[in-house]
């Protein structure tokens, strides 16, 4: 019998954590570190255990804050994991128990504890070559040639036409997939802005999401328009915030067609300007915005909005750009 359509996140965490020792379930979302053996949409079975229940290579299905993520042990003592082809993680986590298959579609992986010394071996192997600078240039080089302009008509026809559009309360689950997999926003407060704000029909809509879809209904693109003080950071006016377009369509000028239906929106409600701040090395954000038209905020406001993220524990010096909509 295929298995059930599983909860969200948000849900499941609740459900997790409830559930006795030896049950099974199956669970979306569950974050990208296992990468490429677990993909977008994917599903994981979990069976609930403590950590004293894992061994190396096993993958553990940990919660980290309100998010969900599957990490191979790379040591029981101490206790170790890390993502399938990247670094160690910081401390910290709670393990909720122990990844036994992976779902993609119709198609299950079942990861049987002798598939462990494979697994631990695989990781190792991999995380030691990702330390290599090196190897980290040739993947940047693949990925952006990927990801250029040769492979979009392919790229294109394997994801088909997508629709850009506002937002609206039944769009929640799709937006919770996408963001289980992209974004790093608590479901909560995705569900709660959905529900209260954004997918309000007018004139009760506040701020605005929105989406790129497949014919499927699938999302692959995403972005939204609110105050910060919605973020319970001290600045004034609306900002864009958790744009992210997913790589098999970037180049396609979908961030450029969210942004412009966010600003009309915005624009609607009456908003003079939109803002928006950006890590000072994404250049391709940085392009993004600047093609269409955004320019460089006064230096108070730019210095006011690193001091607000200063000050909420991020140390990465942004820059912050703003568009006229009266114009
Ligand atoms: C930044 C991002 C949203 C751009 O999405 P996108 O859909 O590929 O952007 P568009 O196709 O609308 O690109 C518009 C223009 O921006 C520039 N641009 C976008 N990505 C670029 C890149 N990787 N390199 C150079 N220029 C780029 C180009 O001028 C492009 O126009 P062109 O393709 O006609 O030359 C996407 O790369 C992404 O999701 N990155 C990861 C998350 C992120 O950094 N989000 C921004 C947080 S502020």
């Amino acid at each position: 019998m295929p298995p059930r359509k599983p909860p969200s996140t948000e849900v499941l965490l609740d459900v997790l954590e409830s559930l006795p020792p030896g049950q099974r379930l199956w669970v979306r979302g569950a974050g990208r570190s296992l990468y490429p053996l677990l993909r977008s949409g994917d599903s994981v079975r979990v069976l609930r255990c403590g950590p004293g229940q894992l061994a190396r290579g096993d993958v553990a299905l940990m919660r980290r804050g309100r998010q969900l993520v599957a990490h191979v042990v790379v040591s029981t003592r101490p206790w170790r994991t890390a993502a399938l082809l990247g670094s160690e993680d910081p401390p910290g986590g709670v393990t909720l128990g122990r990844v036994v298959a992976v779902r993609r579609g119709q198609w299950v992986l079942p990861l049987p504890r002798p598939f462990r010394p494979a697994l631990w071996v695989t990781q190792q192997t991999l995380a030691l070559a990702w330390a290599r600078p090196g190897t980290r240039v040739v993947y940047r080089r693949v990925r952006d040639f990927f990801f250029s302009g040769w492979s979009r008509p392919l790229r294109r026809a394997l994801v088909g036409p997508l629709e850009v559009r506002l937002l609206h309360v039944d769009d929640l689950d799709a937006l919770l997939v996408f963001a289980g997999e992209r974004l790093v926003v608590s479901s909560g407060f995705l569900r709660r802005q959905l529900r209260e704000r954004w997918g309000l029909a007018e004139p009760h809509r506040r701020g605005a999401a929105a989406g790129a879809f497949d014919a499927q209904g699938r999302m692959h693109g995403f972005a939204w328009v609110d105050s910060y003080r919605q973020e319970a950071l001290p600045l004034d006016g609306v900002w864009v915030r958790s744009l992210v377009v997913a790589p098999q369509v970037r180049r396609m000028g979908v961030a450029t067609r969210l942004l412009t239906c966010l600003m009309d929106e915005a624009r609607r409600q009456g908003e003079p300007r939109v803002q928006a701040d950006i890590d000072d090395d994404n250049s391709a954000s940085l392009r993004t915005f600047g093609g269409l038209g955004f320019r460089p905020a006064a230096p108070e406001l730019t210095r006011r909005t690193n001091q607000a993220w200063d000050a909420a524990g991020r140390t990465k010096a942004l820059v912050v750009l703003e568009k006229d909509l009266t114009v």
